[in-house]
């Protein structure tokens, strides 16, 4: 008998934890939406706290079929209008995944403002984090200290030293992690860019916190010991206090200087129309976020390009030998930003390997207001997912999307389906940058080395970012 009762017990506890979610953000919603005529996205809530991230971690984690997570909800809801209500990171939110939704909200900045959910790690009046004018401004002085073409040539000219340096001491070890190295490089190359700096004791400190740093970029916010924000946070603090000093440095040295040396003096400079420079603090959040966003994002692509390259040798054969036809002399030459734009192939294999590394699956927007999308509400207040890895692994959007085919760019892509770099007022600056860094490892890589995978069916994990759960471990060799 009491068996019975602790079953029945358990039954009711399971069905209000199962609806609590729903009545307690949907139900109140239900009648506002009633007066317009409109209706909450379909889904559901999930359990109290945790909404679904046990699905959510179920899908990238466990079953590792990240896109799944929206295949399943399709299945049982429909289409949805290209949303989904859920409760994901600790907030009610209304996930979108379709190329018309996505850019409905992307270009509709007065309802809906960038959010990162640990905003702390990139810092409060970072670009990442500001919005309107002080957003307008670090901005446009990103987008052309790197994006320009003679920022592009002068890029083109200074990475390279890192990438042929990177590529020779791979050599000199035999085996390496592509995980691993592409960081060191990418990290090299932002610092050289960003910093002026050249590798040694300075980088090599800068790069242990930023390794301490990004577990906690993509963690929950928890600021209690142990958690791995917490320790970004402590990792973060200690970044502050070493580009503080930086900044007195330059001060003390930079006062008759006229001319933009790297960006950190860039941004120490820039004005805006009433003449006033950034703060001290907003010089450090945005230098300690950029290179943050520079590098991981640059090296996971670049391990990615190793990784898909060693899977499908008739591309790299084809990259070696348009890259062959470029080079002059020695492989270890180094070639210009204008080199770069006429190597067709290449660059096609650069959009490839960035659609499919999907660096970032989703990002952020909170609603400010209530806001209808053909019939549906979403509410304000709610958190927005763009799940934009879905846009490009969608076989209505690109053909047999898990297979890497450079020649599918023969055509561009349909509108709004090719988004790994965000669109609208938030569009990555650094894209051009990515992709020229890319494209000159292409170059370096393909007419100097041969490679191997040595766990060529190694799993990929998707969280934070996916990467082959080796770390790319490769037999790297002189052609
Ligand atoms: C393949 C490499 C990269 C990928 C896939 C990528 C992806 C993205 C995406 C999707 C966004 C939009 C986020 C949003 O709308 O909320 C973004 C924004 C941003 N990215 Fe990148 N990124 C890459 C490289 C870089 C590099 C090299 C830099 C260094 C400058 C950079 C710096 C930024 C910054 C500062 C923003 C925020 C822009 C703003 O809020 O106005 N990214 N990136």
């Amino acid at each position: 008998m009491d068996a019975i009762y602790l079953g029945l017990f358990g039954v009711v506890i399971g069905v209000v934890l199962w609806w609590w979610n729903e009545y307690w953000y949907v139900l109140p919603l239900k009648f506002k939406c009633l007066k317009s005529s409109t209706k909450l996205p379909p889904g559901h809530m999930g359990l109290p706290f945790i909404g679904e991230m046990i699905s959510f971690l179920w899908y990238f984690k466990i079953v590792r079929r990240p896109d799944d997570f929206i295949n399943a909800k399709q299945c049982k809801y429909g289409d949805g209008g290209g949303m989904f209500r859920t409760h994901l990171f600790g907030e009610p939110s209304i996930i979108v995944y379709t190329p018309a939704v996505n850019k409905f909200v992307l270009f509709s900045d007065t309802n809906f403002k960038q959010e990162w959910p640990t905003v702390e790690l990139m810092g409060v009046t970072s670009m990442v984090a500001v919005h309107g004018k002080a957003h307008t401004r670090v901005r446009n002085f990103v987008t052309n200290a790197i994006n320009r073409p003679d920022a592009l040539s002068r890029i083109a000219a200074l990475v390279q030293p890192h990438i042929v340096t990177a590529l020779r001491s791979w050599d000199d070890m035999g085996k390496i992690k592509a995980k691993v190295e592409t960081q060191k490089m990418s990290f090299e190359s932002i610092a050289k860019l960003f910093l002026g700096k050249e590798p040694g004791d300075f980088l090599n400190s800068l790069d242990k916190l930023y390794q301490g740093v990004l577990p906690g970029v993509r963690a929950y916010p928890i600021n209690v010991p142990g958690f791995a924000y917490h320790h970004a946070l402590r990792c973060r603090r200690k970044l502050e206090k070493i580009f503080y000093m930086e900044l007195d440095k330059r001060k003390s040295k930079n006062e008759n200087m006229v001319e933009t040396i790297d960006l950190m003096d860039g941004l120490m400079q820039i004005e805006d129309d009433e003449g006033d420079k950034l703060s001290d603090k907003e010089v450090v959040d945005n230098i300690v976020s950029l290179v943050l966003g520079g590098y991981i994002s640059t090296s996971l692509v670049s391990m990615w390009a190793i990784y898909l390259l060693a899977k499908h040798p008739n591309v790299l054969e084809k990259l070696r030998e348009e890259n062959m036809a470029l080079t002059k002399g020695s492989p270890e030459d180094y070639i210009t930003s204008k080199d770069v734009s006429n190597l067709k192939y290449t660059n096609k294999v650069v959009e490839e390997v960035i659609r499919m590394a999907n660096v970032a699956a989703f990002f952020f927007r909170k609603a400010v207001n209530d806001v209808d999308y053909k019939g549906y509400r979403i509410p304000k207040g709610w958190k927005v997912i763009l799940f934009i890895r879905y846009l490009h692994t969608n076989p209505d959007n690109f053909k047999d999307p898990m297979y890497f085919d450079p020649n599918r760019w023969d055509v561009p892509a349909k509108p709004g389906t090719y988004q790994v770099f965000g669109a609208g007022q938030r569009l990555c600056p650094g894209n051009m940058l990515a992709r020229i860094h890319l494209a000159l490892l292409l170059h370096h890589l393909s007419i100097g080395y041969k490679w191997e995978l040595m766990n060529p069916n190694a799993d990929i994990m998707y969280l934070s970012h996916p990467t082959p759960i080796d770390g790319v471990e490769v037999k790297f060799s002189k052609l």
